[in-house]
């Protein structure tokens, strides 16, 4: 460990990082060189990076959470650490604009919510304890989940919950939101939790909530669009042989993530017959360097590592997109 970077004690009660070392190592991080942890969160893969870079090197770390920005303000005193708090879709306007667009050499992405978010009922994140119905990651900013839900009507909210959490029975959960509306607003976690979970059958080991939990948040966040434009934006930000890590941990996010690269990476097929030799052939802008799954032994110990997959795409010599 680099003596600049003291483990902040909490980290790892808090909140466990996931995949940690097949992230390092898929940054292969170059000990000079400059990176960006998109998802700072409580810094656990923060601390892995900064633990490889020298006095030379940078981190930039980027959440759109206040709370984390101002977690890593007390606990992380580094003078390689520059911290942003931005949602990561400004990441090309706000890193050109430091002049380094083009120069990075890794860019990491552990996707979704924290621990710590999730714990905290007043975020209104967790269907197990109660609190306002808010689930915003960045609290300055747009509308709750209770003010979206007043706002909507049935076909908008079952939509959602359709889209963004594959729930079979959005439909039924939009009526009986609809008609609890009808006698007072819904404004706790536990009540909206209450009013699903009338309407959707307990599967074994899954709270009825889940997944539409899991829509209401990544449609309050716009998390699939932040993420979609995030992607592009590294084609530009990463130097040659820059490393992009992405982890997800649902389908619809590691579907993004997977198509990004492969479109991306693959060879446009050429007309057959076409006399072209290998050198004439354009590389294409990423190559694939595959993905990965937590270990057993993880799983076994950080049940939110179950679901993580972890994506690895390297830069390519070429500009072209
Ligand atoms: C899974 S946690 C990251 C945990 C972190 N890697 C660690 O080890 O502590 C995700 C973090 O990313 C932040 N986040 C999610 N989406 C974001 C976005 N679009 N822009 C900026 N931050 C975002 C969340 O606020 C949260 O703090």
């Amino acid at each position: 460990m680099n003596e600049h970077t003291k483990p902040p004690i909490s980290i790892s009660s808090h909140h466990l990082p996931v995949m940690f070392d097949e992230s390092i190592q898929g940054l292969n991080i170059k000990s000079d060189g400059v990176y960006i942890d998109t998802t700072f969160g409580r810094g656990g893969h923060a601390l892995g990076i900064l633990a490889k870079l020298s006095k030379q090197g940078r981190l930039i770390a980027f959440d759109q959470d206040i709370t984390a920005i101002e977690y890593a303000q007390q606990h992380f005193n580094d003078p390689r650490l520059t911290l942003i708090h931005s949602p990561f879709a400004n990441m090309h306007q706000i890193l050109c604009e430091r002049g380094i667009c083009g120069k990075i050499n890794g860019i990491f992405m552990d996707l979704g919510v924290s621990s710590p978010q999730l714990d905290n009922a007043e975020r209104g994140f967790s269907f197990n304890a109660d609190g306002p119905l808010d689930m915003r990651m960045n609290q300055s900013n747009g509308m709750n989940v209770e003010q979206w839900l007043a706002a909507a009507d049935e076909v908008e909210i079952a939509d959602v919950i359709y889209t963004f959490g594959e729930e079979r029975r959005s439909r039924q959960i939009a009526r009986a939101i609809k008609r609890f509306q009808q006698q007072q607003p819904i404004k706790t976690t536990l009540q909206l939790a209450n009013i699903v979970a009338s309407v959707v059958r307990r599967q074994k080991n899954k709270h009825p909530a889940t997944r539409t939990f899991q829509a209401l948040r990544i449609f309050i966040n716009q998390e699939l669009e932040q993420l979609s434009s995030a992607l592009e934006q590294t084609l530009e930000l990463l130097a040659i042989k820059g490393r992009l890590c992405v982890i997800s941990f649902h389908s619809i996010e590691d579907r993004i993530v997977k198509q990004f690269i492969q479109q991306h990476s693959q060879q446009k097929q050429l007309p057959k017959g076409l006399p072209v030799i290998n050198s004439e052939i354009q590389q294409t802008p990423l190559k694939n360097l595959g993905k990965s799954f937590a270990s057993k032994e993880e799983v076994k110990h950080n049940k939110r590592s179950r679901s993580a997959i972890l994506r690895v795409a390297q830069r390519n010599n070429s500009n072209a997109k």
